[in-house]
């Protein structure tokens, strides 16, 4: 099945402005409906250069359901990224992370049940929780959930209400959970971008804890091409773990970036540990391989870095106004 009219939340953020451009670029004839709350890391600039005949502009809540009632019944799918999606922020105050992420998940599944619109969920590896450094396991379909945080938590009872409206209501309903993006356009409170710009600012990066935890990176536009693939091709009902094979452990990663931009390896502060740190993640896509056919492009961990490092030295006006904010938060946490 394919589908020519989409509606993408959370489309004016990080992952989901990637996917609405990865579409527009690979998918012509697709037009994409963009509802996004604008929240502190929704930026309407994400979706500039995108034409007006491909995109409408949504400005609005997902917990609306009076809205969706409106914007749904034109669409053959929701496409869900919308989700506040920080950890630390989610630490500090959990209370958006139950509305936006619970909520409004719920709203959005009702709003498709009623209309019978196909439903793809977006969501993280973290909801298996965490692995042992020295455990050769990877995280499979299959993992039992383990949420560690207040925002892992609400992703993974997000995932349970799909699979119950598929169930239950037989919404047309897939899962992804996907590891750690990188690439353009991602908010600096995150790891990579915060120590990319943390040295684009004259500011020593910061690493957390014994920086020895591993994230399992890939980059944004596979993920893209993952979800494109599940959304039209998946089964329903399925879930599907998305990743890259790119494991690596924060303090590799921190070096890379100093050694890229021309510093010395040693040139960071250590920092108070995040409450709860997951220490590994790490995913095994072989289902989405072997079913679907889907492979990464974007092999190169170093190429793709110093793309992104490329974009914050190009683009200072899009992050240089929320720096002295983001890093004043840290500072109240001693991070
Ligand atoms: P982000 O924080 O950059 O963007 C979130 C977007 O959602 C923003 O544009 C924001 O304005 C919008 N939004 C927030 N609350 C809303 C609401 N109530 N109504 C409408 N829009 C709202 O997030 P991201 O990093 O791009 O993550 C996108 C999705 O991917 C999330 O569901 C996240 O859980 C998932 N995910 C992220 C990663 C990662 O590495 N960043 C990995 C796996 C899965
Ligand atoms: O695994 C998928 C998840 O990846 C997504 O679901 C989340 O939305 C996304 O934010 C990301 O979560 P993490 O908590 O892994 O990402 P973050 O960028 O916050 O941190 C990555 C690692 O780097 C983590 O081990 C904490 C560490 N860290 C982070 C920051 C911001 C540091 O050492 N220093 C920092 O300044």
């Amino acid at each position: 099945m394919s589908f020519d009219d989409i509606i993408v939340t959370g489309g004016a953020g990080f992952i989901g402005s990637n996917f609405v451009h990865w579409v527009i670029d690979n998918q012509p004839g697709v037009h994409v409906t963009v509802l996004d709350a604008l929240t502190y890391a929704g930026n309407r600039d994400n979706l500039v250069g995108i034409p007006g005949d491909r995109l409408t502009f949504v400005h609005g809540d997902i917990c609306d359901a009076a809205l969706l009632d409106d914007i749904v019944p034109e669409a053959g799918a929701i496409v869900h990224f919308a989700a506040e999606s920080h950890n630390d922020n989610s630490i500090a105050d959990p209370e958006p992370f139950v509305r936006t992420n619970v909520e409004g998940t719920y709203r959005l599944l009702e709003a498709a049940r009623k209309h019978g619109t196909r439903f793809h969920h977006i969501s993280t590896d973290e909801v298996y929780g965490d692995l042992a450094l020295d455990d050769p396991a990877r995280f499979t379909e299959e993992t039992p959930y383990h949420p560690s945080s207040p925002y892992s938590s609400t992703k993974a009872s997000s995932d349970m209400l799909v699979r119950a409206w598929h169930r239950t209501y037989g919404v047309e309903a897939t899962i992804s959970n996907c590891s750690n993006n990188y690439g353009p356009r991602q908010h600096i409170e995150k790891f990579i971008p915060r120590q990319i710009t943390n040295i684009l600012s004259g500011l020593r990066p910061k690493l957390y804890g014994d920086g020895r935890n591993v994230r399992d990176w890939i980059h944004v536009d596979d993920h893209s091409s993952a979800v494109w693939e599940i959304l039209n091709r998946g089964r329903s009902g399925e879930t599907y773990l998305i990743g890259a094979d790119g494991e690596c452990d924060n303090l590799h990663v921190l070096r890379h970036i100093l050694e890229l931009m021309g510093k010395s390896p040693d040139d960071f502060d250590w920092v108070r540990d995040r409450p709860g740190h997951d220490r590994r993640y790490a995913i095994d896509s072989s289902k989405l391989r072997r079913e679907l056919g889907w492979e990464p492009v974007h092999t190169s961990f170093q190429e793709g870095l110093e793309s992104a490092i490329q974009w914050y030295a190009d683009n200072k006006s899009w992050w240089e106004t929320a720096k002295s904010e983001v890093e004043a938060k840290y500072a109240q946490s001693g991070q």
